[in-house]
């Protein structure tokens, strides 16, 4: 098994590249998060954001997975569903898509709840995508959620209909302004029969089977290392296991099997939601490259927090994950500015040493910033190494040197066809 996965806060292009690989494999299989995530990908000039949906779901014959560590709301998976089938109809997602009986589901007041917590002024307003990921994960680890197996048993309305009446009670008694109960009930139960149509499976039993008949895994990650729940720049982090290990129990596969691990990095940093960003930038540049890479949520459509490569910030990522390949995305956004920055480690205040940074925006630590030339070129005509800027061809040996691994992908632009292989 191999595994894609953010080594920022997000939004690093991971969409366009497992699209781009899937071809090798014979399973993508999705292993945290939900309706949080944004992978998007063009197609005839067209694009398209998946949610809950592996990114495999393009590629004819590849067999995409929902796994155990993943959360699916059913309104929104339907809706994610029929959107993508009027954006191509031939995209066979019923014959291309299981479930596992493990998934957990997010109900239709986690999301209720995560907008009263995120509005209510006694705790964190964490900026989430409001998508009830931080409930329904919440409800899981105190053992009180219910599961994608759970949909095929007698008393499944009942248990639901228990949670959504205890829960509406709940926020009607904080002051929340909330849709009808019934209106709530009738779309949720109406999206759990769509989702009858699709297999639900042991899928830790299936891929496992698959490994050992030498089918080839892609596992793909969603959110990103510094959005991890445990490793992140908590509390401003997402609900799930975003890094490498998670691919192991989101999916129910033993460290061993993994193989290749694919950190994706901008040659920039973003951020949407609140928390920690030591090089964001506020000034006209950040508002140039955010027009520039089109930094609008893919989610939420929220401006996205823009600012130089954090050096130290990507060094913990690599090692957290042990990622074995690096693809940088979004080097064309930089084109034609005269110089680019990137931090190349933090400093104390008032202390003149250099810090080895665990991770970035520790109290008191200070971002140093390295200048470098920029580059600027006709990036539809850089088709292999080869032909890419002396400048840029220096940025990536520096990344190369600073990180010890190798760049092996460098994505030039937006387009399923905008992108190179390094070596
Ligand atoms: P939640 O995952 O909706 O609970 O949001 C928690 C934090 O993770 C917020 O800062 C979100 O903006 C961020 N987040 C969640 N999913 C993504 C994503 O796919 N890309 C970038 N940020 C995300």
């Amino acid at each position: 098994m191999d595994i894609v996965l953010g080594l920022q806060w997000g939004d690093e292009g991971k969409g366009k590249f497992i699209d781009l690989i899937s071809q090798n494999y014979d399973i993508v299989a999705r292993f945290n998060g939900g309706a949080n995530a944004g992978h998007s990908i063009e197609r005839n000039e067209k694009r398209i954001t998946l949610k809950s949906l592996p990114s495999g779901i393009f590629m004819e014959g590849v067999e995409n997975i929902i796994g155990a560590g993943m959360v699916l709301d059913p309104v929104n998976f339907k809706q994610e569903v029929l959107k993508l089938q009027s954006f191509d109809a031939t995209i066979q997602v019923e014959k291309y898509l299981a479930i596992s009986k493990k998934t957990h589901l997010v109900l239709p007041t986690h999301s209720l709840l995560d907008v009263f917590m995120e509005e209510n002024p006694s705790y964190h307003t964490i900026g989430t995508t409001k998508n009830g990921i931080g409930q329904a994960y919440a409800n899981k680890v105190l053992r009180q959620n219910v599961r994608v197996g759970d949909i095929m048993k007698p008393d499944f309305k009942e248990m639901i209909n228990h949670i959504l009446e205890r829960d509406y009670k709940q926020l009607i008694e904080y002051g929340q302004k909330l849709p009808p109960l019934k209106n709530l009930k009738n779309d949720f139960f109406d999206a759990v029969e769509f989702l009858k149509r699709f297999r639900m499976i042991e899928a830790e039993v299936f891929l496992n089977n698959s490994i050992k008949d030498g089918k080839n895994i892609l596992a793909e990650g969603a959110q990103a290392t510094l959005l991890d729940i445990d490793h992140g720049t908590y509390p401003y982090v997402t609900s799930s296991t975003t890094i490498a290990s998670g691919a192991c129990s989101g999916l129910g596969i033993s460290p061993k099997k993994v193989g290749e691990i694919y950190g994706v990095t901008k040659a920039y940093c973003t951020r949407v939601g609140n928390g920690v960003f030591p090089t964001e930038l506020f000034d006209e540049l950040g508002d140039e490259i955010r027009t520039k890479g089109n930094e609008f949520g893919s989610n939420t459509g929220r401006p996205r927090r823009v600012g130089w490569l954090d050096l130290p910030a990507l060094k913990y990522a690599v090692m957290i994950n042990g990622v074995t390949q690096l693809v940088l995305t979004k080097a064309d956004v930089l084109n034609g500015f005269e110089s680019i920055a990137v931090c190349t480690h933090y400093q104390m205040e008032n202390h003149p040493s250099k810090v080895i940074s665990g991770l970035a925006g520790n109290e008191g630590e200070i971002p140093v910033l390295q200048w470098i030339k920029g580059w600027n070129t006709d990036f539809t005509k850089c088709k292999d190494a080869s032909s890419l800027p002396t400048e840029l061809t220096q940025f990536l040996e520096f990344l190369e040197k600073e990180l010890e691994i190798p760049v092996s992908y460098l994505s030039t632009g937006p387009g399923r066809e905008e992108i190179i292989r390094m070596n």
